[in-house]
């Protein structure tokens, strides 16, 4: 095992060729992955693409149509969720209104026959391990705390049922951009000091870069990548999953035979060297990332250099974005520190033919 691999390559969950269909319908096709016991894995894809589904069917709320969920080698597809003691999900509104924070916290200890002190002493620990001061909030009401608080408390429910794995359905995306990077921090650290296994559901690529040990990437009901972040970073499968790693120029190219392609921009035909052969009339997608496009200083060798006039400029702190036409209706995304920062309406755009990466559609 890679020392980066996961914390254990033990597989607690196994979901093998799993197809869930509504009428003639595909929500889930044939998928198959394993979640390690004691990883962060998150599910991400587009509205659509299967993730609640398939959570639902790895806790039990809904049955798959074939295939096998199992775990820890044995086969669950037939257990009620009430009968997963192992699984829980974690839902934002899941809270009960009419208790207190702390009744809530302690309600999977009390259908667990806890004493009220053993209850108290655990729903303590658990409201300063998500930094609720219990003095403060065990006896506040539900409907006083603000969105964070009950997002927390939930967690806090959640981790009381001590379960063998936490699932969660997109659970931070009703708050704000503030506190949802300070909760993905939260969630990522309470996951590594509880070493529990997390399976989360998110359509934030950039969420799932941030939290988890490995992604999986779905697409109309199936899996088109998955690896850590990292991985799938450096090298994404298809432009499909480029693309959905935000702000990236895909280039669409035409194989000349050789290491050339021909990107048609309608008013004019460019000429590029490509990182690798392709074959004449094959399309294909080149990858840039925007931080690999430079502005050309007069004389200045590139792999491929391209005219271009800017359009616009953004500041993201120390970086610039700059977007720039090729041709009408054909921009392209330009990121560079400050330093570099150019005030010219025209250019010469060039970029490295090792930083370009040809991907299928
Ligand atoms: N009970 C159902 N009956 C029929 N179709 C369904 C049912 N549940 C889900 N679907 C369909 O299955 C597909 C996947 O839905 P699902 O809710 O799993 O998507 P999702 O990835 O969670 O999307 P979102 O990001 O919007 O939550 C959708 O096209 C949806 O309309
Ligand atoms: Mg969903």
């Amino acid at each position: 095992m890679a020392a980066s691999d996961s914390p254990s390559a033990a597989p607690i969950l196994d979901v093998v060729g799993v197809t869930k269909r509504f009428g003639t319908f595909t929500a889930v096709d044939a998928v198959n992955f394993g979640v390690r016991d004691g990883e962060f894995f998150t599910l991400v894809g587009p509205s659509g693409s299967g993730k609640t589904t398939l959570l639902r069917m790895l806790v039990g709320m809904e049955k798959p149509t074939s295939g096998e969920i199992r775990l820890r080698g044995k086969v669950i597809n037939d257990l009620p969720p009430n009968q997963r003691p192992t699984c829980m999900v974690f839902q934002s509104l899941a809270l009960f209104p009419h208790l207190s924070v702390g009744k809530n916290v302690e309600f999977p200890l009390e259908i667990r026959g806890q004493s009220s002190g053993e209850r108290r002493t655990r729903a303590w620990e658990l409201l300063k391990l998500l930094h609720l001061d219990p003095h403060r909030y065990y006896d506040k009401n539900i409907a006083q705390c603000s969105g964070g608080e009950r997002q927390r408390v939930a967690l806090a429910r959640a981790l009381a049922y001590d379960p063998e794995i936490l699932f969660f359905d997109e659970p931070l995306s009703a708050l704000d951009a503030r506190l949802r990077k300070l909760l993905q921090k939260e969630l990522k650290d309470i996951q590594r000091g509880t070493k529990k296994t997390f399976c989360y559901v998110t359509h934030s690529l950039e969420e799932a870069m941030v939290m988890s040990d490995r992604v999986a990437i779905l697409r109309a009901g199936g899996i088109e990548q998955i690896g850590r972040p990292d991985e799938i970073y450096a090298s994404p499968k298809n432009a499909f999953v480029a693309e959905f790693m935000g702000e990236v120029n895909l280039l669409p190219v035409t194989g000349g035979g050789d290491s050339t392609g021909a990107w048609d921009t309608g008013r004019k035909t460019l000429a590029l060297a490509l990182p690798a052969p392709l074959a004449a009339g094959v399309q294909k997608k080149l990858l840039i990332r925007p931080e690999s496009l430079r502005f050309l200083r007069p004389g200045e060798v590139a792999g491929n250099r391209v005219p271009v006039r800017i359009l616009n400029e953004f500041s993201l702190g120390s970086r610039i974005q700059y977007h720039v036409e090729v041709a009408p209706g054909h921009t392209l995304t330009v990121e560079r520190l400050r330093e570099e920062r150019t005030t010219a309406t025209e250019a010469e755009l060039g970029w490295e033919l090792a930083d370009s990466q040809l991907l299928d559609a």
